[in-house]
């Protein structure tokens, strides 16, 4: 048994499957938690022509993202587990970095942002891969975690899409870099 295998766990999972799922869990709740604190900065950071549409786009998905964090914290303490909630723990145990842009303009953090949903949506869809056989009640919570991350990236990409379709981020790897080509095309 490992130091993360509770000693109960909800009824017809073991407590080593319980703590398998506590620990995908606790990733998902430090991408909901980063998630949440990084819209909340972009919100203040915001500036330019399209500051009011973006500034005020952000706070209902920081509520919702929030929401997410409460529902998967209480899923961790449900299945036996403890919610690594403190600061401290999600700078140490997640694996992406600190966002990195300060004060920009409205398309610029959008391009970032795009990047951000990217990577919480796409580990979201894997973890919802690795509970199909395990814990379906997690996997149902993440699902419905995605449809509104999936729609919110959506809000997102909407300022970043050409008329034909195409996102103005690109294949862009970074943040800095997502931010720059948004910016471009822009102004282009
Ligand atoms: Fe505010």
């Amino acid at each position: 048994m490992s130091s993360s295998t509770p000693a109960y766990t909800v009824p017809g999972l073991s407590v080593e499957t319980g703590g398998e799922v506590t620990r995908l869990l606790n990733l998902r709740l430090h991408a909901l938690n980063d998630l949440a604190l990084t819209l909340k900065h972009v919100h203040w950071n915001v500036v330019g022509p399209h500051f009011i549409a973006v500034h005020e786009m952000l706070d209902p998905q920081v509520e919702a993202v929030r929401g997410m964090v409460d529902e998967t914290a209480e899923r961790i303490s449900t299945l036996g587990g403890s919610p690594h909630g403190t600061p401290g723990a999600l700078v140490s145990e997640r694996t992406w970095d600190d966002y990195d842009i300060g004060r920009a303009g409205a398309i610029e953090h959008l391009g970032a942002l795009d990047l951000v949903y990217t990577g919480v949506i796409t580990e979201h869809r894997s973890v919802v891969d690795a509970t199909e056989e395990t814990d379906p009640v997690t996997q149902d919570m993440l699902i419905g975690q995605l449809r509104n991350l999936e729609l919110f990236q959506w809000f997102v990409r909407a300022h970043l899409e050409t008329a034909g379709g195409r996102l103005s981020t690109g294949d862009a790897a970074t943040e800095r870099e997502a931010a720059s080509r948004a910016g471009e095309s822009d102004r282009a």
